[in-house]
């Protein structure tokens, strides 16, 4: 069972709970070695390459997209490394992304060869500013293309049958699409594939730019979600991005909208501002009592993997995982965490002021919850004595104690640890 309970506001009587909270993870999909790392000033070489592939494989991601194959030798390369080398777990399938051109298909299909399972991933852009300005064709020249490199994926696929299939279809720009267009070439695609409710297809539906607030990107995967032909032989997959910053509420409220798949990035890596964020949408839920079923009981060595592989670092306020989040320098926070350290009984609901979930929990310690600086008071102080050095300050002490704290750092700025605080108090007590 777990230690933190579904989130349910009480006095919202018109909605039904827990309806409109995410009840069970949806499956997820890795996009760190594609669309993360094209946004990469450095792209990663074959061996960071491996490195993130076999961190997400050991966090749990049962479908990982590794590349675009028919865009450089090093991604061709690393999908015929995993594949030679038997590299791809039994349960975990690899996915690779093509542009809609018949040459790059054809390679993407070669640089499959001998796969077990494989998603092929055909995109291309169907936004009114891409067929005038890009691509220079009309409603109809899109649709027929995206149906003509649709019928390619199936006679290519037809030729390697010792391959287990699976077709994804990517409208790009989905985000500024009008509705009605963006289903009739979903449409097309899925009568060209004819999928079944045994032998689904995957459509993606990426928020390439985030133009509009998360209820309105929601409002449009509804929209698709009641209106797609074929919807039970389809997996329902959406891609934000994180434009606005609502990357992570987008693809919470589209999961509640109708989405059955996410893709996105560890951490939010990926083009521009990055794309949804893999580990706040997992830990959102976990911490709401949802087992995401990926697993982030070592986040910092997952952080200093990642680290290693983007050469990018990651922020000291990111949510769940960066240095500070777990640290209180506020007195009055400082004070009401330590009481209900104190409160907290084995087994009970998670219960915590300031702190959504347990550290513990993510391989994170409670050392590092209570630091002092010049914005704490007393409670931060005898807590780190008390917790590090098992010495318990009478209340008229931790009074008389603070004060010598204060005006230490008030002449210092600086925060003072837990060593220098032990320090101090030998000095001022003559114990040393
Ligand atoms: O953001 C996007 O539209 C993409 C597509 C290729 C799926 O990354
Ligand atoms: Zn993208």
């Amino acid at each position: 069972a777990s230690k933190y309970r579904p989130f349910a506001p009480v006095g919202l009587k018109d909605r039904t709970w827990p309806d409109t909270v995410l009840g069970k993870p949806p499956i997820w999909c890795s996009v760190d070695l594609r669309d993360g790392n094209q946004a990469l000033i450095e792209p990663m070489d074959i061996a960071r390459k491996l490195r993130m592939f076999e961190a997400l494989v050991d966090i749990g991601f049962k479908e990982i997209e590794v590349g675009f194959p028919s865009a450089s030798q090093v991604e061709w390369d690393f999908v015929r490394k995993l594949i030679e080398e038997d590299r791809i777990p039994q349960d975990v399938t690899i996915q690779v992304l093509t542009q809609a051109r018949e040459e790059l298909i054809r390679r993407t299909f070669e640089s499959l060869r001998g796969a077990r399972r494989a998603i092929v991933h055909l995109y291309n852009a169907t936004a009114p500013v891409m067929r005038r300005v890009v691509l220079g064709l009309d409603e109809d020249g899109i649709v027929q293309l995206a149906s003509g490199q649709a019928r390619l994926f199936k006679e290519l696929a037809a030729q390697q049958p010792g391959t287990e299939w699976v077709f994804q279809y990517s409208p790009e720009m989905f985000s500024g699409t009008e509705l009605p267009f963006a289903k009739r070439v979903v449409d097309a695609v899925t009568e060209v594939w004819q999928p079944t409710p045994q032998r689904k297809c995957i459509i993606n539906l990426p928020s390439t730019v985030e133009h509009s607030t998360p209820n309105i990107f929601a409002d449009m995967i509804e929209w698709m979600h009641r209106n797609l032909a074929r919807r039970d032989s389809i997996v329902l997959s959406v891609h934000p991005h994180n434009d606005r910053g609502t990357g992570t509420a987008a693809g919470e409220f589209a999961v509640m909208a109708g989405a059955d798949r996410l893709e996105g990035c560890l951490f939010g890596n990926g083009e521009r501002t990055g794309n949804l964020d893999l580990v706040n949408v997992a830990l959102n839920l976990y911490s709401q009592g949802v087992d995401p079923g990926l697993d982030f009981s070592d986040i910092d060595e997952i952080r200093r993997t990642v680290e290693h592989c983007n050469q990018i670092p990651v922020h000291p306020r990111h949510p769940y995982v960066g240095d500070l989040v777990y640290t209180s320098f506020s007195g009055s926070h400082q004070d009401a965490i330590k009481k209900a350290f104190a409160a907290r009984k084995e087994g009970e609901l998670w219960d915590m002021p300031y702190l959504p979930l347990d550290p513990k929990d993510l391989g994170r310690s409670y050392e590092a919850v209570i630091r002092v600086n010049s914005q704490s008071g007393k409670g931060g102080i005898s807590y780190l004595l008390e917790s590090e050095y098992g010495l318990e300050l009478p209340r008229r002490l931790q009074i008389e104690f603070s004060q010598v704290v204060q005006g230490v750092m008030d002449a210092s700025g600086k925060e003072l640890t837990a060593p220098d605080l032990w320090e101090l108090f030998e000095r001022e007590y003559g114990l040393a």
